[in-house]
């Protein structure tokens, strides 16, 4: 199969998806080793940094997979069946008018009866913030985002036909916990992790479930060194100098490195202008004074166990 590289032009990108990687995916790129046998993202969402490591062919074969199970759905569609998803997709993107308000509920009422993921594709393009929430049976929840019309049919059929030509018969998807996908990741692997902010993903007894959370992650992680599997982990991060994540033990060994996100956008809001540094840990890690490293620096690939 041919190679497709995307060198001069930005990658495709056919799900739009809140805390997408899709920006920052240079800057981590940075701290990704160049041979890996299998590239697993195991909290996939968007797989933005899945479909960056594609372009670049670091990987022989690639694995991802969501706890939620209607994006693992909607990815196998459009990986494997690009021609009839644009075709889908057109069809229900048109069938908008602006003087039909009730559109977007009815297709989200189709999606919770029938569960298609062309219909679910529509809806996370134009909902609120792209933001897909569901409630406990599964059922689509978010309303429609009434400034936009989501990405236009051309623009889709362009990415998805990219993505599926990247990732066509390279790539295997799972369902469920990140530690249950990356079970089998070994010496020579690499593990990429984005998992939810512990901040924004939890409900009220913030505490105890913030350490829940965060003892699960760090024996996920445990697991992943005993293995010498190597990992890059984004995990929270900062704005304007105030920290909205607890630091994970040094004990780990990983090095931490601040990643300049650009300027935050909630901040923007309320008439302030903040840089947000995002937070990537990566395993092995590369010898530093403090173990903290503020990005651009000079010899990571040098320094890096490639
Ligand atoms: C921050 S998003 C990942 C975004 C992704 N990096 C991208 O570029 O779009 C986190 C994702 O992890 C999924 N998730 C949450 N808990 C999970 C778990 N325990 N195992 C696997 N996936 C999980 C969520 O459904 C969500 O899609």
């Amino acid at each position: 199969m041919n190679k497709v590289f995307f060198v001069n032009r930005s990658l495709p990108h056919p799900l739009p998806y809140q805390g997408s990687k899709r920006k920052l995916a240079p800057l981590i790129g940075e701290y990704i080793p160049h041979k890996i046998d299998t590239w697993y993202e195991p909290f996939a969402g968007s797989i933005a940094m899945t479909i960056w490591a594609a372009s670049r062919d670091i990987a022989k074969r690639y694995v991802i997979g969501d706890s939620l199970e209607p994006i693992n759905h909607l990815w196998d569609a459009i990986i494997n069946h690009p021609q009839s998803v644009s075709e889908r997709y057109a069809q229900i993107w048109e069938g908008q008018t602006e003087f039909n308000p009730t559109y977007f509920n009815e297709v989200r009422s189709r999606y919770n009866a029938e569960r298609d993921p062309i219909d679910m594709l529509y809806l996370i393009c134009r909902c609120v913030k792209n933001a897909v929430r569901f409630n406990r049976h599964g059922a689509f929840t978010q309303s429609a985002d009434k400034r936009r019309l989501g990405m236009r049919p051309e623009k889709m059929a362009d990415a998805i036909k990219s993505v599926s030509s990247l990732l066509k018969g390279k790539i295997e998807i799972r369902s469920g916990d990140w530690m249950d996908t990356t079970s089998d990741a070994d010496f020579g692997d690499y593990v990429y992790l984005d998992p939810p902010y512990l901040g924004t993903s939890i409900g009220r007894d913030k505490r105890y479930a913030h350490q829940m959370e965060q003892d699960k992650l760090i024996e996920g992680l445990e697991s992943l060194i005993s293995r010498k599997v190597r990992f890059g982990l984004s995990y929270d991060g900062m704005t304007g100098g105030r920290e909205y994540g607890p630091a994970l033990p040094e004990s780990l060994g990983m090095t931490r490195l601040l990643l300049h996100a650009g300027v935050s956008s909630q901040a923007t809001l309320i008439g302030k202008k903040e840089e947000t540094l995002e937070s990537l840990y990566i395993w092995p890690s590369i010898a530093t004074e403090n173990n903290t490293i503020i990005f651009p620096e000079t010899s990571r690939q040098a320094s890096l166990a490639l």
